[in-house]
């Protein structure tokens, strides 16, 4: 009989999202006349902005025409999408970064994932905790890891808790790893890290010869002007940094799948053999192998992003959804709620009221006012007593679920 990969066994239940989705689909099927309110997964809701629909609408119309049609594309990305975020992205902040180095993609959790493919399976890794869940799950797949704790950690993984105490930025380890996830703006606590703090996960990779997986998903969210926006602002990141980014939460497409992945050409690791090997050309190689590049159609969408009317377009969105974050934030705060987070993220972090935990009160607020959100615990053993609300959703909504869990849970 054949055999399968045992390491899914590993795996926790479910997937943090489909595992809430359940238990709403549940509640829902049980009370059809609640109107449940859905805070959780970071899912936009507003509609593709005006430029990238046109975009897309011509790109439909010349896929209709012999001459300008269009088969496969380069698995890398076409050079003019490539060209421009190179261009407004990195170059327009002062990152050294080329239109070569930036791989399209469909998203960035998918690379979050595939990365690990061109990685060896013995280095050792560390995340922080909580941490967004596609990070540890995937290693635990590629057999990275021992199997799980009661705490909901595997055996393996070198977790960095981020509190409160240390404003949900995780201290520079004491050991050596050689694989590093970070994600600023972070999800799911919504912090943020400044160059400082940066520069110094930079000079911890420099002087280790590790890697960190910089996962700035979230960037475009950032308010405040002196925070970077990419780790490639700080010097000698092209050396340790591989950096994901995403149209999904900036410009909506959740739905449409755009995402791209920068692997500096400076940046190596090791063979077996001892060599130093060059990881641009290996995810190069794994991407022309095993991927065929993103529709053309949607990569003229993405192109949108960066018109004048497309960022104007986008940078509208970002502040509708901000605004969402702000009225979250102190709505909760009103009722005497701690809040965290919200402020250069989506997210907004709640220390859940009244010592419940986190998945006591995702059920209260589900069963109570059908409101949903999602439990601390579900990314990390350091998330529990904490509760993650997504500022992504329309305006009527977030005012609506303000309203009640603050009726119902003023302190
Ligand atoms: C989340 O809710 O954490 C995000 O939707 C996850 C993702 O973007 O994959």
């Amino acid at each position: 009989m054949a055999t399968v990969n045992d390491n899914y066994l590993k795996l926790k239940a479910g997937y943090l999202f489909p595992e809430i989705a359940r238990r709403v689909n549940a509640f829902a099927e049980a009370n059809p006349e609640a109107q449940i309110i859905r805070l959780g997964i970071g899912d936009v809701t507003e509609p593709l902005p005006e430029a990238c629909r046109s975009a897309m609408i011509k790109a439909v119309e010349e896929m209709g025409d012999r001459a300008s049609f269009k088969g496969y594309g380069p698995e890398q990305g076409y050079a003019w999408l490539r060209e421009k975020i190179a261009a407004h992205d990195f170059q327009a902040r002062g990152c050294d970064v080329d239109a070569s180095e930036i791989f399209i993609s469909d998203g960035s959790k998918c690379d979050c994932g595939n990365i690990l493919d061109i990685f060896g399976d013995d280095n050792s890794i560390a995340v922080t905790d909580p941490v967004y869940p596609v990070y540890v799950d995937t290693n635990v797949m590629a057999g990275h890891t021992g199997e799980v704790n009661d705490r909901g950690e595997y055996a393996g993984l070198t977790y960095l808790p981020i509190t409160a105490d240390n404003n949900f930025t995780a201290a520079i380890p004491s050991q050596r790893v050689d694989l590093i996830y970070l994600c600023f703006p972070n999800n799911p606590t919504g912090a943020t890290a400044t160059k400082e703090h940066l520069k110094a996960w930079v000079d911890y990779a420099q002087a280790n010869g590790s890697i960190i997986f910089f996962d700035a998903a979230y960037e475009a969210f950032i308010t405040d002007p002196s925070l970077p926006h990419s780790i490639y602002e700080i010097e000698g990141a092209r050396d340790c940094a591989i950096e994901f980014r995403s149209f999904s939460k900036n410009a909506g497409f959740t739905g449409t799948r755009c995402a791209f992945t920068v692997v500096p050409k400076t940046l190596t690791a090791k063979a077996k053999d001892g060599s130093e090997v060059q990881l641009w050309s290996l995810w190069n190689r794994r991407q022309s192998t095993k991927f065929n590049g993103v529709s053309y159609i949607v990569q003229r969408g993405a192109e949108a992003v960066y018109s004048e009317a497309g960022q104007a377009q986008t940078k509208a969105l970002i502040d509708f959804y901000m605004e969402n974050a702000r009225i979250i934030r102190e709505q909760l705060t009103a009722a005497g709620i701690q809040v965290y987070g919200g402020t250069n993220a989506p997210y907004v972090w709640v220390k859940t009221p009244n010592g419940l935990s986190s998945w006591e009160f995702f059920d209260k607020l589900l069963h109570t006012v059908h409101v949903v959100g999602t439990p601390g615990a579900g990314f990390g053993a350091a998330g529990e007593g904490y509760f993650r609300i997504s500022a992504f959703n329309s305006r009527e909504n977030v005012n609506e679920a303000m309203r009640r869990i603050t009726e119902k849970f003023k302190l």
